[in-house]
């Protein structure tokens, strides 16, 4: 709606005084040219809020927030643009700038339907307070809905003849055909006179844009009513598919209480939350959430509470909700998803166990990659490499929903981060599950200490000088090799995919940096190594690739030359991976087993030496063959296999 133009946006500003309408939101006391207040924006105790009348704007300081009395609105009401123009110009008694004739006409129209509704609105909650509508008014005293609820949604009744409603419009003046387009009459085909379509029902106003009662639900009272809720059906004034319920006093009330959006399912929901001091809730009308749904859910908060019924279907919908939300995920903006007690919605639940139950659900809200991540996981076995192979593939299938580059990357990142995760091996004993998160790395460090106290892998803070002297690759070299191989040549991530996806490296920045190149080429399977490279320039991972790229260490390796062949860049990986995951998860595993063993006894301790020794052994032999990596791969890989047999047999008791 740009039809704004600079000197009416001036016009408006210069006939309204910031400080009135500031003051009406933030308290302001004068202070020599300014007004100073406390901050909407932060919670202060000493006002560094000021707003200057002659200059037309505010500041504030604790936030370093400017602007004019639309971007106040804007910012401290979550209101649209043009809604805080078109309320600002009626404040100030301009009218708004003329449209093209038909959308003019459509504007009158539609306010010639939105002020048939106002009218009906204010008939339903007088229905509600007279005779007739005592059935009605018991019902909802029954179901603990106070005075202050029904004034604050304008709760009402329709009467049960069946055409009260009309005749009242009729004789206030309206239409016939107005009543028949704003949905709140019924014109049957066989040409008989028409008729009120909501009879006997609690009615619920639905407003719009700038507060203007645009629809509403009714709640039939009747208990074989063919409908429990009836909406009105679309008009010029009413697409259902882009309202919430709710949704102004809603936003409002969450730039107050600094405290994001509830999507709850029904209108007895939201008004139930409100009587229980939870007043940012908001409904669709009786369909799931529509794109157009959470782009307005977005423009009040950037983190949504979605809430759910903890049953099946309830956590169908969710899943649902997951799909819509991919594409529109933008920097920041998310979804958050509450699951309620089984068969409870939140209107249930704060009248049977009070706000604070309703406060737990929502403090328990889940982001939505974990609601997403548990989908996929629980509905899939993931016993095979098949099974896994497909499950990821699956996982970047839905990455790729997500249209916002940098949201896709990092969902790309935290999905491999998961994968990477859930696909490790378990460790062996429960003594083992602490250590998971900072397994003890193996930097060529020693054993030590005695039967009585133990034997101790200590770990030198740096790679020894010793060791790289006599050739044998530190950790970072080891573990950057196999990250520079699929740099160099993504064609080996798909041969090595299972590889890539469960290798475990101990240094943090190479860490990172395989995360983003795994993200990347999920994203972009035809990803070459250029435009590799130039996407992780622009990552995270900039320090480790730079890092990896500039290695003298590596660069000697034949087989991580840019130009290699990949046949002769997979032997050498493959190599390289087979070093790797001696060194780091097999000593490891040795080592637990070793200290577990231990305090066994002494039959287990004997067993211990004995592998120390065979580790030993086995350093001397890799050391040696790390020199030259194309060097009988077959002799080292089978030697780790008798190896890893013969310290099998003694600790698989
Ligand atoms: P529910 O059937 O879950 O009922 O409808 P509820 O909200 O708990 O209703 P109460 O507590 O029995 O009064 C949830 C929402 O689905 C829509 C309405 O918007 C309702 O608020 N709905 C439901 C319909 O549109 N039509 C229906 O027949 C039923
Ligand atoms: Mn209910």
């Amino acid at each position: 709606m740009p039809r704004f133009t600079p000197d009416f946006l001036d016009e408006l500003k210069a006939r309204l005084r910031p400080s009135d309408v500031i003051g009406r939101y933030v308290k302001l006391k004068k202070q020599g040219n300014e007004w100073a207040g406390l901050s909407p924006f932060t919670k202060e105790k000493t006002p560094s809020f000021f707003v200057n009348d002659q200059k037309g704007f505010y500041h504030c300081f604790s936030s370093g927030k400017h602007g004019d009395i639309i971007s106040f609105l804007q910012e401290t009401q979550r209101m649209p643009f043009h809604e805080a123009v078109e309320r600002l110009a009626e404040e100030a008694g301009l009218p708004l700038p003329a449209e093209t004739p038909m959308e003019a006409e459509r504007a009158q129209k539609a306010q010639g339907l939105a002020e048939a509704c106002a009218a009906a609105a204010a008939f339903f909650a007088k229905s509600l307070k007279r005779n007739q509508g005592r059935g009605a008014l018991d019902y909802l005293r029954g179901r603990g809905v106070t005075d202050q609820q029904i004034d604050q949604f304008t709760i009402g009744f329709a009467p049960t003849g069946r055409a009260e409603l009309k005749d009242y419009l009729l004789n206030k003046g309206f239409t016939e055909d107005v009543l028949i387009e704003a949905g709140l009459t019924i014109k049957p085909d066989d040409g008989s006179a028409s008729f009120d379509r909501f009879r006997n029902r609690v009615m619920f106003p639905i407003t719009g844009a700038r507060d203007r009662v645009i629809a509403f639900g009714g709640r039939a009272l009747d208990p074989n009513a063919r409908a429990k809720y009836l909406n009105s059906p679309e008009t010029p004034l009413f697409h259902k598919s882009s309202v919430l319920y709710n949704y102004s006093a809603a936003r409002t009330a969450s730039a107050e209480d600094n405290a994001p959006l509830i999507v709850c399912e029904g209108y007895m929901d939201v008004v139930a939350l409100w009587g229980a001091g939870i007043r940012r809730a908001v409904a669709p009308l009786g369909t799931a959430l529509t794109e157009d749904q959470l782009a307005l859910l977005w423009r009040a908060s950037d983190e949504p509470v979605l809430c759910f019924d903890g049953d099946k279907a309830g956590t169908g919908a969710a899943y649902r909700a997951i799909d819509r939300a991919l594409p529109g995920l933008k920097p920041g903006k998310s979804l958050n998803f509450a699951f309620m007690p089984e068969g409870q919605d939140p209107d249930d639940l704060v009248r049977s166990d009070g706000p604070t139950a309703m406060q737990d659900v929502l403090g328990a809200a889940q982001p939505l990659v974990n609601v997403l991540w548990d989908r996929e996981i629980q509905s899939r076995q993931l016993d095979t490499p098949e099974r896994r192979a497909a499950l990821k593939a699956h996982l970047r299938d839905l990455a790729k929903t997500i249209a916002d580059n940098d949201v896709r990357g990092a969902y790309g990142v935290e999905l491999a981060r998961r994968l990477d995760e859930q696909f490790r091996p378990a460790p062996r004993s429960p003594a083992g599950d602490a250590r998971q998160n900072q397994r003890p790395q193996n930097r060529g460090g020693k054993w030590s200490g005695n039967a009585r106290q133990g034997f101790r892998y200590t770990e030198p803070a740096q790679p020894t000088p010793d060791l790289k002297r006599r050739g044998a690759p530190t950790n970072r070299a080891r573990e950057g090799a196999l990250v520079l191989a699929a740099i160099y040549h993504p064609g080996l991530i798909e041969r090595q995919e299972s590889a890539f996806l469960s290798l475990d490296l101990s240094d943090g920045g190479l860490k990172t940096l395989l995360c983003e190149v795994l993200s990347a080429i999920s994203v972009d399977p035809a990803l070459d190594s250029a435009g590799l490279r130039s996407h992780l320039t622009q990552s995270g991972a900039v320090g480790p690739l730079e890092r990896v790229l500039n290695d003298p260490e590596l660069s000697k390796q034949r087989f991580l030359r840019p130009d290699a062949e990949l046949d002769e860049v997979e032997q050498g990986f493959k190599n390289a991976l087979a070093h790797h995951l001696f060194e780091s998860t097999f000593k490891q595993e040795v080592a637990r087993s070793a200290s577990q063993i231990f305090s066994d006894g002494e039959t287990a301790w004997k067993a211990a030496t004995a592998a120390r020794e065979e580790i030993k052994n086995l350093n001397r032999a890799s050391e040696s063959n790390t020199r030259d990596d194309t060097d009988s791969p077959e002799r080292f890989e089978d030697a780790l296999e008798r190896m890893k047999a013969s310290v099998g047999k003694k600790f698989n008791r």
